[in-house]
């Protein structure tokens, strides 16, 4: 896979970068910058190489569709701050922007686009949208491995049309999960939890033959209690999940993996909500379950104990709220405390995952934060992401 450092002279050259600027948002403002910390060498390299660059993102999954709340505006500010150099955001449609509309003023260094998916042909993976990116720029880098599981048109078809590199932060945690994936030492423990349910279902299915236990938590697991005939009132879940599950648990008892999830809860009437702890059989149909109770957080603090490596994606809970943020918070204490006496190999991947770990200040006491989250899981499947694969 060639990188921006192969040779390229980048001198005034135009480059479109893929960054994954999807941070955590609330109200507009950024809970967590991880994911922009984390690029800011790719473009401090290509601005010290007097490239132009041209950024390219998503935010959240507006459908195709034009949501305010989903702009990228707030987070060029924050971006523009830390690189303390000034970033034009460009608001207009992107199918009508042109290459001469770019970088008129000779000072202009970065332009950034509005979210890519506000258009539908992004996600299409739509040939002519992604020709018409490659258009405005001479050279493309995806600096967004957290992104390239999705063979969308900024990730996979424009690498047809333009010479493709891959960013410094995309090669670093592609290195990072390959030695980590070849060295990997039994039992192995994996944690799924987030809000993000529809995708991940098919990844546990591939998961269970690699793993010893898999704990389930958040919103995924309300689809197993219901699997499983309990009541889970207004909380989040998926529909039409329940074949999955039960593929799940048949696969895992051929696979000898042991399969994990709440065994009590912690439920609100709404995400502002006081908290309450309850047994499965108390659920009420007006409850939202925000978290996993006390009897289930020692059930998992077990089995790490008897863990070797542990690898998380997704929050317990609804860990924006304090109230449910427990659960989630003592996942990581746990981890933390074992990593301390070197008694663990631990692995943490996601945005959300991410923001939390910051949070309680426990993101250096991993010996691994990928920022990615369903990337992360797909490449422990061991496919091969289709970002990747066009890179290669
Ligand atoms: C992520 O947050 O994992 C990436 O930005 C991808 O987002 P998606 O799951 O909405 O494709």
């Amino acid at each position: 896979m060639r990188d921006i450092k192969d040779q390229i002279n980048l001198n005034k050259k135009k480059v479109l970068l893929r960054l994954d600027l999807n941070v955590p948002l609330e109200n507009g403002k950024i809970t967590d910058t991880t994911r922009i910390d984390k690029i800011l060498p790719t473009i401090n390299y290509l601005l010290k190489n007097d490239a132009k660059i041209i950024i390219l993102s998503h935010v959240g999954r507006p459908k195709g569709k034009v949501v305010n709340e989903l702009s990228l505006e707030p987070i060029c500010e924050s971006l523009e701050s830390k690189l303390k150099t000034n970033i034009k955001f460009i608001k207009k449609n992107i199918k009508e922007i042109k290459s001469s509309d770019l970088f008129i003023d000779r000072n202009e260094k970065i332009v950034i686009l509005e979210n890519l998916r506000f258009y539908e042909e992004e996600e299409k993976n739509d040939k002519d949208f992604a020709k018409h990116l490659a258009n405005l720029a001479d050279i493309y880098v995806n600096d967004a491995f957290s992104c390239s599981h999705r063979a969308h048109a900024s990730i996979f078809e424009i690498t047809k049309f333009i010479s493709s590199y891959a960013g410094l932060q995309l090669k670093l945690e592609i290195e990072a999960l390959t030695k980590i994936t070849s060295e990997i030492k039994k039992p192995i423990t994996c944690i799924i939890g987030g809000s993000k349910v529809s995708s991940k279902f098919n990844i546990i299915k591939n998961l269970i033959p690699k793993f010893d236990n898999i704990i389930i938590v958040g919103g995924m697991a309300n689809n197993i209690l219901k699997y499983k005939g309990h009541e889970i009132g207004k909380s989040l879940q998926e529909d039409n999940c329940n074949q999955i599950v039960e593929e799940i648990f048949s696969l895992s008892k051929k696979e000898n993996c042991k399969i994990f999830y709440p065994e009590d809860v912690v439920t609100g009437k709404s995400l502002n909500g006081s908290p309450e702890v309850k047994e499965l059989e108390n659920v009420s149909k007006d409850d939202l379950i925000l978290d996993i109770g006390p009897k289930t957080i020692k059930t998992i603090h077990d089995i790490i104990d008897k863990s070797n490596t542990i690898l998380w994606n997704g929050p317990a809970g609804y860990f924006e709220n304090p109230s449910f943020a427990k659960g989630s918070i003592e996942i990581s204490k746990k981890i933390v405390e074992k990593n301390k006496n070197n008694t663990i190999y631990s692995v943490a991947g996601g945005g959300d995952t991410v923001a939390l770990l910051n949070i309680v200040d426990a993101i250096n006491s991993f010996n691994f934060v990928s920022t990615a989250g369903g990337a992360f899981l797909e490449y422990l499947e061991g496919k091969e992401l289709p970002g990747i694969k066009a890179l290669n």
